[in-house]
């Protein structure tokens, strides 16, 4: 496997948090800590917030993603976004597949695909969460989870279109319940992830494919998840929240 190929990704996922005007005040407070990062920046609001997070890093080397997006450009879907409407903004990434989407909002693996080539389509990156429930673990199932996730998500995905793939591996029970994978799970199962996706597109691409981890990552542990060969960046909920701690996890994801 070779780093050097891909680039570390810390992505926020602010979920339902923070109104436009918060918004505001938080990229601000964000910008100056994180000005010199080597590692992509992303932090992606919920959509009522995009427009002042656009405004607010315009200049400045953080880039905004979107919390989801349907599979239809456009249509009778109330209530709904579409991704060409996300990219018509200025928008960059979309989170897909996130476990609170699978858990709470009825996402499968079938309707996870559909909008990941949705997003492919309207040239939008995807940050593509996978991840296994704790009796998956326990039942020493976690492998064939996440591979299944991984394939019917990128089913119909060329290789060309591999290169907007990030793919964040999150363990469900590590997902704000302050219970963090160990750097050594979270390192098996992207590698894991990293071979599925050798096995579709071959070594070469898969290299090249930033894998995060996410659940649970924050100031404290981020150094040592960070350091893992397999691990490319991070998805963080609750610390993305806090500026300091943020920022401390893009230096951690620098070093
Ligand atoms: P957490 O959330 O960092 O609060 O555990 C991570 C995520 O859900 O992406």
């Amino acid at each position: 496997m070779n780093r050097a190929l891909r680039k570390a990704v810390i992505a926020g996922n602010w979920k339902m948090n923070k109104t436009p005007s918060e918004t505001t005040a938080l990229i601000n407070e964000i910008k100056p800590l994180v000005a010199s990062a080597s590692c992509g920046v992303v932090v992606c609001v919920p959509y009522v917030d995009l427009q002042n997070a656009l405004e607010a890093t315009k200049g400045s080397n953080i880039e905004v993603g979107a919390e989801n997006c349907h599979w239809k450009e456009n249509g009778a879907y109330t209530g709904e976004i579409s991704a060409v409407m996300l990219k018509e903004m200025g928008v960059k990434y979309v989170i897909i597949g996130h476990s609170e989407r699978r858990q709470y909002f009825g996402e499968t693996d079938v309707t996870v695909n559909m909008r990941v080539r949705a997003a492919l389509d309207a040239g939008l990156t995807v940050i593509l969460c996978v991840g296994e429930l704790l009796e998956e673990r326990e039942q020493g199932i976690t492998f064939e989870v996440v591979s299944k996730q991984t394939k019917i998500a990128l089913s119909g995905v060329s290789e060309e279109e591999l290169k907007r793939i990030i793919v964040a591996y999150e363990p469900v029970w590590a997902i704000g319940t302050g219970r963090t994978a160990t750097a050594e799970q979270a390192n098996e199962v992207n590698a894991a992830i990293r071979s599925v996706i050798a096995g579709l597109y071959g070594a070469e691409a898969a290299d090249g494919v930033t894998i995060q981890y996410g659940g649970s990552m924050n100031d404290q542990n981020a150094d040592e998840l960070l350091s893992q060969p397999d691990v490319d960046g991070g998805l963080i909920g609750g610390a993305s929240l806090v500026a300091s701690k943020f920022a401390a996890i893009v230096k951690a994801a620098d070093r």
